[in-house]
């Protein structure tokens, strides 16, 4: 392979051919990361800047690696083979983020690496965090052509790591949130519905019937689990945080949960109902002719 494209092949399908689907998807990923910096550089971070960009590579690492998650069931639902054609690449931007969120944590604390490595022996969610970058770190190493040959079946069994490694990013999330966990549990809360989603029967996963159980289930997930981290990990009376659930008045999580899972299936149908109608366009002709013969 030529040194130029190497360099292209993020943009370039198996067959060497450029890929605007590939190219679009990569400019987006780009996005956030050149727009929190853009920000940065504006000023525009507040009194703690640098610890503000920690906060968003953080997010977004969280966000990238629910969307990546988030390909498979798409894929099925869809039915969208092209969907696969960015995973790697989603996968790699995943890990690349979380480098930079250590990096920018690093620099917060002005480059004294010792401080850094002690604080993260120190402190229960950073050491989960540096547990879910390591093998986030390892799954973007083991994602080369020439990794997943060597790897033959055990590539897709080591990168099934990736559930895990979203349960550790939520649970760094919630713990570093401390009460005030509102999107760590929309996070969650769209985890349960991913994990949710594989565990129906495999006849289910590509039906719109599919979107319509899991809405329900990654509502009650949302508010199940901000229920059991108040109730666990805080003072404040969880009770009434899941009687807040029923006052619509507020917006809890579920309610946003909701939503996602709402958008999920009116995407499902709408695209169902499109190519139907697209079939019937090109069916149509056809029948035609048969028409004038009788
Ligand atoms: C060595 C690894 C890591 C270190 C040292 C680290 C450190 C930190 C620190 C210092 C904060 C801010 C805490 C505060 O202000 O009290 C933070 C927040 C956060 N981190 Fe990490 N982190 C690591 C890995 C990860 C990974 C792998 C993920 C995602 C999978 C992640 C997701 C987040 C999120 C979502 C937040 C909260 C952002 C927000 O509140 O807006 N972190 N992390």
């Amino acid at each position: 392979m030529t040194a130029l494209r190497r360099l292209a092949s993020p943009v370039l399908t198996r067959g060497g051919r450029f890929s605007v689907f590939k190219a679009t998807t990569l400019g987006l990923i780009f996005i956030p990361g050149v727009w929190l910096l853009a920000q940065y550089l504006a000023g525009a971070l507040g009194a703690r800047p640098v610890l503000a960009l920690v906060h968003g590579f953080g997010l977004w690492t969280l966000r990238l690696l629910l969307i990546t998650l988030a390909l498979t069931p798409a894929r099925s639902l869809l039915n969208a083979a092209r969907l696969n054609l960015v995973r790697r690449m989603l996968g790699v931007a995943t890990a690349a983020y979380g480098g930079l969120h250590l990096a920018l944590y690093a620099a917060q604390q002005n480059w004294h690496l010792g401080h850094v490595a002690s604080e993260i022996w120190r402190r229960v969610y950073l050491t989960i965090g540096f547990g879910a970058l390591v093998l986030l770190l390892a799954l973007a190493a083991t994602s080369t052509d020439g990794m997943m040959r060597a790897l033959g079946r055990n590539w897709k069994r080591l990168h099934r790591l990736a559930y895990g490694i979203a349960v550790l990013g939520l649970v760094h999330y919630f713990m570093q949130a401390k009460a005030e966990v509102y999107e760590a549990a929309i996070a969650a809360g769209l985890f349960v519905w991913l994990m949710a989603w594989r565990a129906l029967p495999a006849a289910w996963r590509g039906k719109p019937v599919a979107p319509v159980i899991l809405l329900p289930v990654g509502m009650l997930g949302t508010a199940g689990l901000e229920y059991a981290w108040y109730a666990a990990a805080t003072r404040v009376t969880a009770g009434r945080v899941w009687a807040a659930n029923f006052h619509l008045t507020h917006w809890r999580p579920a309610i946003w949960t909701g939503l996602w899972g709402a958008a999920a299936l009116a995407v499902v149908v709408l695209v169902a109902a499109v190519r139907g109608w697209r079939r019937d366009r090109v069916a149509a002709p056809s029948a035609q002719p048969v028409a004038r013969m009788r």
